[in-house]
Parts: structure tokens; C-alpha cells; sequence
């Protein structure tokens, strides 16, 4: 294919306002795939995408398109629409020159349609705005290319609207990628350079990586370097995703497909690398900003022996999603594990959901908590308001876009949810790092009988600190078994206690039950319940039952 005949573009949009539903349609018209009613988000091939009804990897499907008498290849990009995805989007938008910006006719401009809106301009690509759902009763297209003309700046002439559903217009979307959206630059004459954008791990073959290719071409048996690790690979398979893998014997300048190198470690192949022709040497890509988690969760095996395991999922599964970081952890109460960090909570829920249903783990995710920087001076004496308005933009008479500062603390547990009920649904949300702010924090401890648990210290603000002190010590008192003794649970802020539980002293005779003198039934009992000790981790004189900490530190 001539490069000029090749367009790149991706679709973005808020949560549900029809992106997998026009790649649909857009799939059906080239022919990618039937018309029938079983194709329904076919690009959505997740499991986890499937059972929530939303896109969480971005997915690339080559098209054949006719369009005057010409030969088009279109590749389209599928993007998750929430906001924790939105780093699948970034990426995404390097492999392409311009997008289909997708609105709901009935709800209008959201919060991610501008966050994503910034992300195509930032990087300079072609928008198109697509009003999507036109024949909803309540739509009102006039108004949504108000508000595109208004906060985007685009000319309403620009927006195309359709029926993403039932097709209405599909056609002219197409011809509008064909027409407004320029090829790649870049020519089959160059030395061979590609981005990997993306890559998965597949059991037999090893890594597989998207390759959006720059300059030159490839093909079977090349000998390639990757620039990260300069280790050169032969060329086993390569091709074009269309949205199934379909092997080819080149990939040229301006094409985007995947490529299979004999990379068996998911070390090789990092995303944002760059691939050239071992006898010709290019400069490496800038590559991607790495993602900045904003939630931290530990993770752990629910078995010990079952680490060599998990660690190998967790690999695979962040080759497939780079925005993970993975540091080592241990736990005294958990064992060996890992702390990992998300870009939210949604994020960390499927990453969760994939690591069970793609690699059968089982772990134990501990409560979410957020990045604190602590100064040791007495700058914590600023007090600060929780939250702090900055601006508000009308986006028309009915719609208003707010932004705060809000310690990252208060939003990443239950806000959105908050936010929705208390708006009925309406209010949209996201958010981007502002960076450390001082705050009026404490660390605070549990006590079991006077001997703090290292595992259980939190950090928390001093408003909060007395509800969530008492939380923490009626959960535990609920998951420690009395013992022979008085157990104190108590929270405490330095040498101020907090919060306290008691847990009364109980006498638990195992030989009762045996009267009479056997005494191999005798031993059989007191090896038992020796037995139920080693589950338990002693503290200060107090057995705790591995169960109490999962409990108090798992999500709930
Ligand atoms: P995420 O990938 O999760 O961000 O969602 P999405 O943007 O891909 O939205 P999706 O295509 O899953 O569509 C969301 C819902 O809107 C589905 O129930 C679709 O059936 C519906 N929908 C999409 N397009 C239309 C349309 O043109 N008209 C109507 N009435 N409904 C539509």
C-alpha cells in the first residue's frame, strides 16, 4: 500500500457514548467482519471488557476501504473511555494523525471528552467530532455543536452526526477520515524504524507487539535490534490485526500490525521501545512518559507456594499494561508480595479481575492507600481547607465544568460514586496530579496489649483519624479468638490513645472433653491446637490469626 493511501486514527470519547459500537459498524462496512447480531463490541475481546460492558485495552483492526476508485488502508484504534484507562489512549494516539472525538447527542460534552479533546491536540493530530446517538428522543445536535464550537474551538460545519446503532451516516465518518485525516509521514525508502505501542504476552510465541511502523519496512527473517535492550531478534511472524491476526509477508512505513520476534522474556520488548534493521541503525523514539500511579494496593499470594506463580502472572499481565508499577513487598502477616500501584481504583479492580480470570491467580488485594511525601519539620502546622475551587467554565446553560484541588486521599475511595448519586447520574468527573501539597496527617498505630503492629500503622488525616482508629480496632476484635487473657486493641497517635476494643479473657481447655486417661487421645489434641497456633503470629503475648490482618487490610 502507498503510504498516501494509508490513514491512522483512533477513537476517543467519554464512558458509553459509542465508541466500540461505531468500530462496530465501521468493521461491518469494510467487510472486517458479518453483519449479524452476535457482533457486538467485537473489538472488546477481554473477558473483563465483556462482563462490565466496557473497553479497558486499547484494540487495533486494519480495514479495507474503496473511496473514488482508490484503495484505502484505515486503522482504527478502539480507546477505553474512563478515566483510569486513559494512558491506553496516549499511547494509542502515537500510532495515529487524527480522531473521531465521539459525543452523545443527549449528554453533551464530559469530562473525558475534554481530557481526551487535550490529548488529540496536544499531540497534534486531526479531530473530527462525531455526535453520536442521534436518534435517542431526547437528542439535540444543535446544542452538542454549541458546545463543541465553544470549548473546543472547532466550526460546528465540522461535526458529522450519526446513528452509531442503527448506521446512520456511518458512511460519511469513513469518508471524512479518507478526507480530512492526512497519511503518516514517513517513506518505504528510509531505514526500517518502528514504535512498539503495545505489546502481550502469548504462551508459545512469546511477547507479541503492536509496531506502529515509521519508515522503511520489514519482513520475515529480517534481523531486528530493539533499542532498549540492543538485542537483535529474527523476524518469526508478522501482520496486520484486522482485528484478528492475519500473518503478511511485510509490514511497511505508515502500516500499523504486530510483530513476533522470539522475545521470550517480557522484559524484551518494553512498550514504547523502538525496533530497526540491525545493519541500520536509527535514533530511538522519544518512547512514553511512564504513567504516575495514583493508588497503592499490596498484593499477595493467598498461599506462599503459589508465589513463583503469581509473580509470573503479574509480569505477563503489566507487559500487557504498562501503566502497573510493581515494587517487592513483604509483609510479616502476609509473606512475600508486592506493591503495585494503579492509575485508580477501577484500574486496580480489573487489573485484579484479569490476573484471576486470565492466569487463574488467586490473591489477597490489601485497602487501597495514596502516595504521601512526609516532611519532618514542623511545615505540617499548614492547615489547609480540604478542598479548593479553582475555576468554573460555563459550557452552556446547562452545564458547568468546576475544577478543585483535592487531596488525592478523599477521591480515590467512594467521590465518583458520591458524586453520581448526589447528581443523579449527571455530574461526569476526572482528575489529573497537582502534585504534593503539605496536610495535617498522622501516622497512627494499633496496639495489641501495648505492643504496636507494624503492619497495621496507617497514615491518615487528623479528622478522619478517630473514625477510622475505630474502625480499625472493631474489625480486629471481631477476627482475634479470645484468649486466656484481657486483650486491649487500641489506635493511638503517637502515645495518645485513640480508640480502644477489649476482647475478654477465656479459658479454652481442649482436654475437657477427654475424661479418662487416654493419653494418645490427649497428645492427638494438644499437637492440634499447637497446630492452630503456627497459623497464628504472636504479638506481644497475643496470638492473632493470619484471617484478622486480611480482614483489616483487605479492600472490602
Ligand atoms: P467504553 O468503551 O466503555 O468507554 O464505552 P463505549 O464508548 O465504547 O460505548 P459503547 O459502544 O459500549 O456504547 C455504550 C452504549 O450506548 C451501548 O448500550 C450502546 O448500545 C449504546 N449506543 C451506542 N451508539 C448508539 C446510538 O447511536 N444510539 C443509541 N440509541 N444507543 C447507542
Amino acid at each position: 500500500f502507498p503510504v498516501d493511501k494509508i490513514r491512522n486514527f483512533c477513537i476517543i470519547a467519554h464512558i458509553d457514548h459509542g465508541k466500540s459500537t461505531l468500530a462496530d459498524r465501521l468493521l461491518e462496512m469494510t467487510g472486517a467482519i458479518a453483519k449479524t447480531e452476535k457482533n457486538r463490541q467485537v473489538l472488546d475481546k477481554l473477558q473483563v471488557e465483556r462482563e462490565r460492558g466496557i473497553t479497558v485495552k486499547a484494540q487495533t483492526a486494519s480495514l479495507f476501504y474503496s473511496h473514488d476508485g482508490q484503495e484505502y488502508l484505515l486503522n482504527l484504534i478502539d480507546t477505553p473511555g474512563h478515566v483510569d484507562f486513559s494512558y491506553e489512549v496516549s499511547r494509542s494516539l502515537s500510532a495515529c494523525q487524527g480522531v473521531l472525538l465521539i459525543v452523545d447527542a443527549n449528554q453533551g460534552i464530559q469530562a473525558q471528552t475534554v481530557a481526551n479533546f487535550y490529548l488529540a491536540f496536544e499531540a497534534q493530530l486531526t479531530i473530527i467530532p462525531v455526535i453520536n446517538k442521534i436518534d435517542l428522543k431526547n437528542a439535540d445536535p444543535e446544542q452538542v455543536e454549541s458546545q463543541i464550537e465553544k470549548t473546543f474551538d472547532i466550526p460546528r460545519e465540522e461535526c458529522v452526526r450519526i446513528s452509531a446503532k442503527l448506521g446512520t451516516n456511518v458512511e460519511t465518518v469513513l469518508r471524512a477520515v479518507v478526507e480530512r485525516i492526512p497519511p503518516p509521514a514517513g517513506s518505504v525508502g528510509d531505514p526500517f524504524k518502528a514504535l512498539v505501542f503495545d505489546s502481550n504476552f502469548d504462551h508459545y510465541r512469546g511477547v507479541v507487539a503492536n509496531i506502529a511502523v515509521f519508515g522503511g519496512q520489514v519482513k520475515k527473517g529480517d534481523k531486528i535490534v530493539s533499542a532498549y535492550l540492543c538485542k537483535t531478534y529474527e523476524v518469526n511472524e508478522l501482520g496486520l490485526l484486522r482485528p484478528e491476526e492475519h500473518p503478511t509477508q511485510k509490514l511497511f512505513a505508515g502500516q500499523v500490525g504486530y510483530i513476533v520476534a522470539g522475545m521470550k522474556d517480557v522484559k524484551e520488548a518494553q512498550i514504547g521501545d523502538t525496533l530497526y534493521h540491525h545493519e541500520q541503525p536509527v535514533e530511538a523514539l522519544p518512547g512514553f512518559t511512564p504513567a504516575k500511579p495514583m493508588v497503592f494496593a499490596g498484593m499477595y499470594p493467598v498461599d506462599q507456594s503459589e508465589y513463583p506463580a503469581l509473580r509470573s502472572a503479574i509480569e505477563r499481565l503489566t507487559l500487557n499494561d504498562s501503566s502497573v508499577t510493581v515494587q517487592r513487598d513483604s509483609s510479616l502477616a502476609l509473606g512475600a508480595g508486592w506493591r503495585l500501584g494503579f492509575l485508580g481504583l477501577l484500574h486496580m479492580e480489573v487489573f485484579n479481575q484479569r490476573l484471576e480470570q486470565e492466569y487463574n491467580a488467586s490473591v489477597v488485594v490489601t485497602a487501597p492507600t495514596v502516595p504521601f511525601k512526609a516532611v519532618l519539620s514542623s511545615a505540617k502546622l499548614i492547615k489547609g481547607r480540604r478542598a479548593v475551587q479553582k475555576n468554573m467554565v460555563y459550557i452552556d446553560d446547562q452545564r458547568v465544568m468546576m475544577k478543585y484541588l483535592f487531596p488525592l486521599n478523599e477521591i480515590v475511595v467512594d467521590f465518583y460514586d458520591v458524586l453520581k448519586s448526589m447528581s443523579s447520574g449527571y455530574a461526569s468527573f476526572d482528575y489529573e496530579n497537582a502534585g504534593y501539597q503539605a496536610a495535617d496527617l498522622r501516622k497512627m498505630d494499633i496496639l495489641l496489649n501495648g505492643q504496636p503492629v507494624e503492619e497495621l500503622t496507617t497514615i491518615v488525616h487528623r479528622d478522619r483519624a478517630y473514625s477510622s482508629g475505630k474502625a480499625m480496632c472493631e474489625r480486629l476484635k471481631e477476627s482475634i479468638p479470645r484468649q486466656m487473657f484481657e486483650i486491649a486493641i487500641q489506635a493511638a497517635i503517637g502515645s495518645k490513645v485513640i480508640a480502644r476494643e477489649t476482647i475478654k479473657a477465656y479459658r479454652k481447655n481442649v482436654l475437657a472433653k477427654c475424661y479418662g486417661g487416654d493419653i494418645t487421645r490427649k497428645m492427638k489434641l494438644l499437637k492440634k491446637q499447637a497446630e492452630g497456633k503456627k497459623k497464628m503470629r504472636r504479638i506481644g503475648n497475643v496470638d492473632v490469626p493470619k484471617d484478622a490482618f486480611i480482614s483489616v487490610l483487605k479492600r472490602k
